[in-house]
């Protein structure tokens, strides 16, 4: 993990937050290739889950919901973790997760111990962030920043149910920020205070759930197969009826194996008619189907839900490589193309050839129209693959001496190096082509 973080820095993916003023614990800031990455993740989501099917709408709801829809949905009573103080090291831990609680991580007088902590007794912590709506902080102001964003969906059933014209099976996705104030955030972007959740709800007859349950566990696991993670880093891990959620019918975690173990990197649950049934009773509005024929019941509801934060690890993860070439050492991130933050590098061999440059611009301002590029002229050639080794693009397309006398470049790939001879008006083509071509990682399954 500690490579990745830093690759991460180095590259310009992510940063640790507020750095300037000391760091905010485990909160940080994506910068440029970093927002590339996760505006792919989200749109190969959004393509997978929306635009390629015709039964799931997309919705994108507030972020402040009225309170009591926090109360119908059990988060003001239940969303809690039990924590746990340290007497000694002042530190808190969650009392189901006391692996951690070493005193302070700091040694004891023996070197390479530590001391144990002296525990308080847990209480519960509600991991909700509280604020207050309107100039006047009281009891009847007070509001939280969703800790999910399925219960946006959720109170929105009617009206996609009417508006959009809908009738079980049917599904409303949606994108955007959740907040959790953690006790133990931590892992890097693995678990954070602040992420942007990925969640679809799936409203089906009762009759016809565990089917569904079956069949969004299949899908997702194959979205991950499709974008080039390795099968043999995922596995689908069923919960025991003690493990889920007050909710939930039947839960099961996609699980990758990150650098800290085999961890939850999607969930899909099947959540009955919890949810639909509370809203009924807590606002006074049925949410339920009623056919043309009459028929009515209260649907179930499947649920895919993911962070962009834990693709992210796991894509990193996945795609990180180190390798020696001839002499030297190259790290390279083997994203799937369309993962990638730049599909292609435009590269003058010599920067300060004139002819090379025009050339180089010219074909860098047709392909960006339609794709992620980037111009680099800056560095030796040997550097300039490196930097786009890091970051994980998959093409580079080089203009050298040969290109001005007869209109050719050179395209490098990224995982093999193979290099060939492109005619310069074939270039776009080939890159659409590329796009299509099935892509397997090289690092096998
Ligand atoms: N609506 C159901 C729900 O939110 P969850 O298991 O609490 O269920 C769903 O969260 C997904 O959100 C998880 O599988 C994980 O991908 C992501 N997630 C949850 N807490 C997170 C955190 N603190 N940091 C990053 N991702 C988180």
């Amino acid at each position: 993990m500690d490579q990745i973080v830093s690759l991460c820095r180095r590259r310009g993916f992510v940063f640790p937050s507020s750095e300037i003023y000391g760091g905010l614990g485990s909160t940080y800031d994506y910068g440029h290739y970093g927002v590339l990455l996760k505006n792919n993740i989200k749109a190969r989501w959004f393509e997978a889950m929306i635009l390629e099917r015709d039964d799931i709408v997309a919705l994108d709801s507030a972020v402040i919901l009225h309170p009591r829809v926090w109360e119908a949905s059990g988060h003001v009573e239940g969303f809690t973790d039990p924590l746990v103080d340290c007497r000694t090291c002042k530190l808190r831990f969650r009392a189901d997760k006391l692996e951690d609680s070493q005193c302070g991580r700091k040694p004891s007088k023996r070197p390479g111990e530590f001391k144990e902590c002296d525990l308080t007794e847990p209480r519960q912590f509600n991991l909700m962030f509280q604020t207050t709506v309107g100039p006047v902080e009281d009891s009847g102001s007070r509001a939280y920043l969703r800790p999910e964003t399925a219960q946006g969906i959720f109170i929105n059933f009617k009206n996609v149910l009417q508006l959009a014209r809908r009738r079980p099976p049917f599904g409303i996705a949606q994108v955007g920020k959740s907040f959790r104030n953690e006790i133990t955030p931590g892992n890097f972007l693995f678990r954070v205070r602040e992420f942007e959740q990925m969640e679809m709800e799936f409203f089906v007859p009762p009759a016809d759930s565990e089917r569904w349950y079956r069949y969004w566990i299949d899908e997702r696991l194959g979205w991950y197969l499709r974008y080039g993670v390795r099968r043999s880093k995922l596995r689908v891990r069923e919960h025991g009826p003690e493990e889920r959620s007050h909710y939930s019918q039947g839960t099961s975690d996609i699980e990758y194996e990150y650098p800290i173990g085999w961890s939850e990197l999607e969930g899909v649950a099947n959540r009955g008619d919890f949810d639909l049934t509370r809203h009924t009773e807590f606002s006074g509005t049925k949410l339920e189907y009623v056919g043309p024929d009459g028929e009515r019941y209260v649907p179930h509801v499947i649920e895919p839900a993911v962070s962009l934060e834990r693709i992210i690890v796991a894509m990193l993860v996945d795609a990180y490589d180190e390798e020696v070439v001839g002499e030297r050492e190259r790290t390279v991130l083997r994203f799937h193309p369309e993962i990638a933050p730049v599909t292609a590098a435009i590269l003058p061999l010599i920067a300060k050839d004139e002819g090379m440059v025009s050339k180089a611009r010219g074909l860098y301002e047709e392909l960006r129209k339609r794709h992620s590029v980037e111009y680099d002229d800056n560095g030796a050639i040997g550097r300039r693959y490196r930097r786009q080794d890091e970051i994980g693009t998959p093409w580079a397309f080089t203009v050298d001496e040969q290109t001005l006398s007869d209109d050719t470049v050179t395209v490098r790939d990224r995982d093999s190096l193979a290099q060939e001879r492109l005619p310069v008006g074939g270039v776009r083509a080939w890159l659409d082509d590329a796009l299509e071509r099935e892509w397997k990682t090289p690092k096998g399954d």
